[in-house]
Formats: C-alpha cells, sequence, structure tokens
C-alpha cells in the first residue's frame, strides 16, 4: 500500500453491533478502508448496508463495537476510544457535509461559517476572514451577508461545505451531499470537493447513491451487508 495513506484516515475490522442479544443487529461485520489525504473516494450501497453507521463511526458519533481506526499517525479507536477528548476531535478533525445544510437561520452566511472557528478559541475577526476567503471559494462570496432563507438549495449546500471545511480539518465525512441538487449543481459540489481535498489535503469520504456523480470518483468502496469492497471507479 502507499505512503500517503499512512497519512489519511483508515479503519480496520472495524465492527458495530446495535442492541444485544436476541435483537441485536450487526451492521459492520469487519470493514477496512483507507482514504488518503487529497483524495475523495465514493462509498456506495443499498438501503439498509451500513452506509450512515460507518460515517457515524468513522466521525467519532457513534461507538464501533471492534476494530481499529486512525487518523494519520494517532489511534482513534482500538477496542476502545483512545483519544480522552471526541468533541474536540469532531470540532477540530471532521468536517461533516449532510444532505440538508443544516444552516442556523438566525446568523448569516459568514457567521455560519466562522461560528466554528470561534467556538475553537480563534479571534472573530481571524475566524470571518478565513470564512469569506472559503465562501469566495466556492462561488457564494458574493452571498456573503445574506440569511440562509435568502440563498437557493444550492448557495446553502456550498455554505454547508465551506462550513465543513472552515476549520480545516483532515477529514471530511458528506452523507448524501448532492442528493437535494440537479445534475449539474450536483457535479459542481463534487468538483468543488476534489478541489478542495487537494488544495487543503482533505481525505473525502462521500455517501451516495446518486448516479450523475458515481462516475466521478476514482476509487468506490461498496458496501453491502455490513461488509466492504473497493474498486476502481470511472474518475480520472
Ligand atoms: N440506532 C440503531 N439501532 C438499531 N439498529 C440500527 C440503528 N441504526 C441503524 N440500524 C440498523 O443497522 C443497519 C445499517 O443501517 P444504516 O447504517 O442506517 O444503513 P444505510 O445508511 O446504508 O441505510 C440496518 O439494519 C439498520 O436497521
Ligand atoms: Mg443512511
Amino acid at each position: 500500500m502507499s505512503e500517503r495513506y499512512n497519512q489519511g484516515i483508515r479503519i480496520e475490522g472495524l465492527t458495530k453491533r446495535y442492541g444485544a442479544g436476541d435483537t441485536a443487529v450487526d451492521a459492520l461485520k469487519g470493514v477496512d478502508m483507507q482514504v488518503a489525504p487529497g483524495e475523495v473516494v465514493g462509498l456506495i450501497g443499498p438501503s439498509g448496508s451500513g452506509k450512515s453507521t460507518l460515517l457515524k463511526c468513522l466521525g467519532a458519533v457513534i461507538e464501533p463495537s471492534a476494530g481499529r481506526m486512525t487518523l494519520g499517525e494517532q489511534i482513534i479507536y482500538e477496542d476502545a476510544w483512545k483519544i480522552p477528548d471526541l468533541r474536540a476531535l469532531r470540532r477540530d478533525k471532521i468536517g461533516f457535509v449532510f444532505q440538508a445544510p443544516y444552516l442556523i437561520p438566525f446568523l448569516d452566511v459568514t457567521d455560519n461559517v466562522a461560528l466554528l472557528p470561534m467556538l475553537a478559541g480563534r479571534p472573530n475577526a481571524e475566524s470571518r476572514k478565513r470564512a469569506l476567503e472559503l465562501l469566495e471559494a466556492l462561488d457564494v462570496g458574493h452571498r456573503a451577508r445574506a440569511m440562509p432563507s435568502q440563498l437557493s438549495g444550492g448557495e446553502q449546500q456550498r455554505v454547508a461545505i465551506a462550513r465543513a471545511l472552515v476549520n480545516r480539518p483532515p477529514v471530511i465525512l458528506a452523507d448524501e451531499p448532492t442528493a437535494p441538487l440537479d445534475s449539474e449543481r450536483a457535479l459542481t459540489v463534487i468538483h468543488l470537493l476534489e478541489d478542495m481535498a487537494r488544495q487543503f489535503s482533505t481525505a473525502i469520504i462521500v455517501v451516495t447513491h446518486d448516479e450523475k456523480i458515481i462516475p466521478t470518483f476514482k476509487r468506490i468502496y461498496t458496501i453491502r451487508d455490513g461488509r466492504t469492497h473497493e474498486e476502481a471507479g470511472e474518475g480520472r
């Protein structure tokens, strides 16, 4: 395996069982996956196959049952959490993009993005400057003072991507980020994620069943009944 995968996010033999006894559900049955800095991989599979469970484990939102998860040199999970402050991990190391943008309705676009660095203790002016730079890179700089309700769906999703990127996390997890968008906007969002991955060396995992964007991935993990398989995608 290539060197650069040592720097990204990696999981080995990850399992997740919900519940116990007769009603237990084995949602992940030993998943291996690695994503290098700068890489965007697709994760596809039918409903109920474990996609959201895997993303939540990767995002330290739920605790796996067993296995290993590392980010660069750091062991995050090995049969138990290995770092004490999971909130700080989520805030500083992982960006989330969801199907719905979940912007805060009473903050303008800039502050929706600047809030996270502010919460991480950065000065307000610096946080807003960083937010504006990203909004410009994502082509929504002209909407910086607008309120979320004044934006189109595509613009809101780009703001949500700016928010996921603002703390320059090494990992971005996106769960169906293009579902509400038409084909052209869906492709724009994926190309933006690719640019951002390259520019900031971010490892990006995109859960999708969106036929429009599947051909853009160079590498795809398919998941079925809690097990993943890696395949080459059509992307160049
Ligand atoms: N909180 C939960 N408690 C019990 N079972 C769950 C829970 N969340 C998901 N599951 C089960 O785990 C399996 C995988 O679900 P999920 O990860 O949501 O799949 P996907 O996102 O691919 O649709 C399904 O059988 C689902 O019913
Ligand atoms: Mg799901």
